[in-house]
């Protein structure tokens, strides 16, 4: 799964450093392409000589080098993932901050790979509440974190905080490279975003939807290797490169859009917060005010999810959201069942951190069969990475 994967090995200053060449040596026999860039402070715990002998590949440490700059940009493009490890808490802090005081930094900071960390620190270090942030921090940005170990540490205490062991390293990352090419060849369709139902030219009834969750679950859907299309409404938010996003304003225009992808999908996710009602008519000019009550007749849109659910062919699966005040289950059960999804992904506005306008997301997901798949707050990245796991567990499971 290794075999020529281009692997971004930066080390940071951590006793844990030395066994980057036990690592370096593991990658390259299973036939990655490893190159390194360390900090100043990891030439103190392994040196370079040791890290390019093994990696067979030059070892970069600092910005410029004799007389040449050392193009901090092209690395975190040429590699399919960086891994830092050992993290150490400093450089921890400056990944979620943002500081840019080192050639390492710099190509964190302008790589365009995945990137998953590896923390080593002494266990209080590791249970202060400064590294529990920076960790929130720096996951929320995308970044995967290997989980710390228990044992023996560089201070002599046994405890929370040693680096996982390089054997481990390799099996994440070989997991990784497998996880990437779970959805190749399947075709993804996600709506996102508020739509907006226009009054008159200058005026239109939408919603606070900010369209973050639906591109956060394209992101993760491309990741796994999928051909993704976002039908977004109105949003500011960027998609991820690679995403084929079709831009609309109304849900009439939304629902055009989704049938033509629909045919050609294999799973579709609509996120969207679709209106549900729509000015009967649209003024054609601007609608001037008079002393009197003003009164708009709407009628109903057409729901999207439902025709997805009653077009489907086998093979299919349609992914549904519910956003419930009351009666959660009851309601997300219903939407399952009249809209003929195969899953619903319920938000409660009930639950804190939940809903519209926030970074963070509460989920509870159910299946066809009514089983519930309940998730703790977390940011939106990761909640996309659960509904995507979900999805993919049903899609082997063939229980849709
Ligand atoms: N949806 C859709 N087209 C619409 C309305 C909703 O595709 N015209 C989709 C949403 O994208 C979401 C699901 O239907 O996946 C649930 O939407 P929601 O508005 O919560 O439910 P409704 O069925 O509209 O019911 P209610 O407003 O009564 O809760």
């Amino acid at each position: 799964m290794l075999q020529g994967k281009k692997i971004l090995l930066g080390v940071t200053g951590s006793i844990a450093a030395y066994k980057m060449t036990i690592l370096t040596r593991l990658l390259v026999k299973a036939g990655a392409d490893v190159k390194i860039v360390m900090t100043p402070a990891a030439k103190d715990f392994v040196t370079p000589l040791s890290l390019s002998t093994l990696s067979r590949n030059h070892v970069l440490t600092g910005l410029t080098e004799n007389d040449s700059w050392a193009n901090h940009v092209m690395l975190g493009r040429w590699a399919d993932i960086m891994l830092i490890a050992p993290l150490s808490c400093n450089s921890l802090a400056k990944m979620a901050n943002g500081i840019c005081d080192n050639l390492l930094m710099a190509v964190y900071l302008s790589a365009t790979c995945p990137v998953v960390v590896a923390p080593a620190m002494d266990e209080d270090m590791w249970h202060h509440p400064s590294t529990a942030d920076n960790l929130q921090k720096i996951r929320s940005y995308g970044n995967a974190v290997i989980p710390v170990e228990n044992g023996e540490l560089a201070s002599g205490l046994v405890g929370e905080g040693r680096m996982a062991e390089p054997e481990s390293i390799v099996s994440w990352l070989t997991d990784f490279f497998l996880r990437k090419n779970e959805l190749a060849g399947k075709k993804v369709l996600i709506t996102a975003g508020p739509t907006y139902e226009p009054l008159d030219p200058v005026r239109f009834i939408g919603n606070h939807s900010s369209g973050k969750m639906g591109a956060a679950i394209a992101a993760e859907m491309k990741n796994r290797g999928a051909e993704v299309t976002v039908v977004a409404g109105p949003v500011s938010i960027s998609f991820s490169e690679g995403i084929r996003l079709v831009r609309v304003g109304s849900a009439s225009e939304m629902f055009d859009a989704c049938m033509a992808v629909f045919p050609e999908t294999d799973i579709a996710v609509m996120s969207a917060a679709v209106a549900d009602y729509t000015p009967v008519q649209m003024a054609s000019q601007k609608i001037k005010k008079t002393d009197g009550a003003f009164t708009v007749t709407l009628t109903k849109t057409k729901d999207i999810l439902k025709h997805l659910g009653q077009t489907k062919r086998n093979g299919q699966f349609l992914v549904g959201f519910a956003l419930e005040t009351n009666n959660e289950k009851e309601y997300a059960l219903q939407k399952l069942q009249t809209k003929n999804a195969d899953m619903i992904v319920l938000n409660s506005l009930n639950d804190a951190g939940a809903g519209f306008g926030h970074d963070t997301n509460k989920i509870t997901i159910f299946d066809r069969q009514g089983n519930a798949f309940p998730f703790e707050t977390k940011s939106k990245r990761e909640v996309a990475i659960d509904i995507v796991n979900t999805i993919i567990q049903q899609l082997h499971a063939n229980i849709y």
